[in-house]
C-alpha cells in the first residue's frame, strides 16, 4: 500500500480525531518532515483533512464518493471492483462511461460524479444534479443477451433501486414503469440506460444512468419538474450517508442482475410486480396516434406494461411513457 493511502487509513481508523505530526510519523514509521506533503497528496485527490497547529491533522467526514471511501465496504464481487472513474465534476457520467464501454472496459466498471453539468434524463430531459447532493452512476452492463431481452434487464434496475432504498433508509420506493422510482408520487430516482447492439442483434453493452436524489433540499429543485421530486433527506429529515446508499446500490444491482442472467427471470419479474406503483392503477399511455387511458393490469413475460382499455381490450406498452397522476405533464 502506498505511504499516502496507508495515511488515508490511520486517519480513517481514527476518524475525528486529531493526530500530531508526531503520532502519524511514529505510527507511519516515516520521518516526520514528510507527513504535510503526504496529507497535500491526499487532499489533492480530494480528501479534507483540517489542520491545526497545535493538535496535528484530522479527516473531516465529507461523505464523498471518492473510490476508498465507497470501496470499504463494498460488499460485491465484480460492480465497482473493476474499475471505479471518479469525478469532481463531469458532463455525464453516462457520455463517459459509453466512451469506456466503447474503449472495451469490462462490465462492472463504475462512473461516479459528484456533479454533472449536463446530466441527462429520459426523453431529452435534463437530470437535476447539484454537487454533493445526489448520487450520479453509471455502470457499464455487458449481458449475453438478445436486444428482445432489455426490457427485462430495465426492470431489474428499477427493482434494485427500489430495495436499495427500501433496505437502507425504510422508504416505501416503488417503481413506476418502465423504472422511475418514486414514494408517495414524489420522483426520487430516474434511470437512463442506453444500449448498443451488435449486427446480430445482441446486446454489445449497456451503459445504465442512475440519478438519486439524496440530501436534496426540496426548495433546491428546480420548479418545473414534470413529477414532484423528494429526496431521502428530505422524507426522513435528516442528511444521510451517500456512500451507504451507494454502496447497497451497487450491491443490489450486482445480486439482481445475476440473477437475471442465472435464469430467475422469474423472480425478478415477480419483486418488479410487487414494487410496481402502476399495477390496478388507471393510466393514459404514449399510442402513435396520441394518448390512450386504462388500466394497467399486468407486466408479460417480456417486461412489458399490459392496459385493459374500456372495452377490455389489452394494450402491450412497449415503451414510452405511462401518466398516472393528472398533475403529471410532458
Ligand atoms: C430519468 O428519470 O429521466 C433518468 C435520469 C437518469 C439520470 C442519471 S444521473 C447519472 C447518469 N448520467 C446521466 O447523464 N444521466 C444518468
Amino acid at each position: 500500500m502506498s505511504l499516502p493511502k496507508q495515511l488515508l487509513r490511520v486517519l480513517y481508523d481514527n476518524q475525528g480525531q486529531w493526530l500530531t505530526e508526531a503520532s502519524l510519523s511514529r505510527i507511519l514509521q516515516v520521518p516526520a518532515a514528510i507527513i504535510g506533503g503526504l496529507i497535500k497528496s491526499l487532499c489533492a485527490d480530494g480528501y479534507q483533512v483540517e489542520k491545526s497547529r497545535d493538535k496535528g491533522y484530522r479527516l473531516i467526514n465529507q461523505d464523498s464518493l471518492l473510490p476508498d471511501e465507497v470501496r470499504r465496504g463494498l460488499r460485491t464481487d465484480v460492480f465497482g471492483q473493476k474499475g471505479y472513474f471518479y469525478f469532481r465534476e463531469i458532463d455525464s457520467t453516462n457520455n463517459r462511461a459509453l466512451e469506456l464501454a466503447a474503449q472495451g472496459y469490462p462490465e462492472g466498471t463504475v462512473v461516479v460524479a459528484e456533479t454533472q453539468t449536463a446530466g441527462r434524463g429520459r426523453r431529452g430531459r435534463t437530470w437535476h444534479s447539484p454537487a454533493r447532493h445526489g448520487i450520479y452512476v453509471s455502470v457499464i452492463l455487458r449481458p449475453p443477451l438478445p436486444v428482445r431481452d432489455v426490457p427485462r434487464v430495465s426492470l431489474l434496475l428499477g427493482v434494485a433501486v427500489a430495495e436499495t432504498l427500501e433496505a437502507e433508509y425504510d422508504l416505501p420506493a416503488r417503481i413506476k414503469w418502465p423504472n422511475d422510482i418514486l414514494i408517495n408520487h414524489r420522483k426520487i430516482a430516474g434511470i437512463l440506460s442506453e444500449v448498443v447492439t451488435s449486427p446480430q442483434h445482441e446486446v454489445d453493452y449497456i451503459v445504465t444512468g442512475i440519478g438519486l436524489n439524496i440530501n436534496n433540499p426540496l426548495e433546491e429543485f428546480p420548479p418545473d419538474l414534470r413529477t414532484d421530486p423528494t429526496s431521502v433527506m428530505a422524507e426522513r429529515d435528516t442528511p444521510v450517508s451517500r456512500v451507504r446508499i451507494l454502496q447497497g446500490l451497487l450491491m443490489r444491482l450486482e445480486s439482481r442482475y445475476y440473477q437475471l442472467l442465472e435464469g430467475d427471470w422469474g423472480g425478478i419479474l415477480n419483486k418488479g410486480k410487487e414494487l410496481s406503483m402502476v399495477l390496478g392503477q388507471e393510466v393514459k399511455f404514449d399510442t402513435p396516434g396520441g394518448l390512450a387511458a386504462g388500466k394497467a393490469v399486468d407486466i408479460d413475460n417480456n417486461g412489458f406494461l399490459l392496459v385493459q382499455d374500456e372495452h377490455g381490450k389489452i394494450h402491450t406498452v412497449i415503451s414510452g411513457e405511462v401518466y398516472i397522476s393528472p398533475a403529471e405533464h410532458d
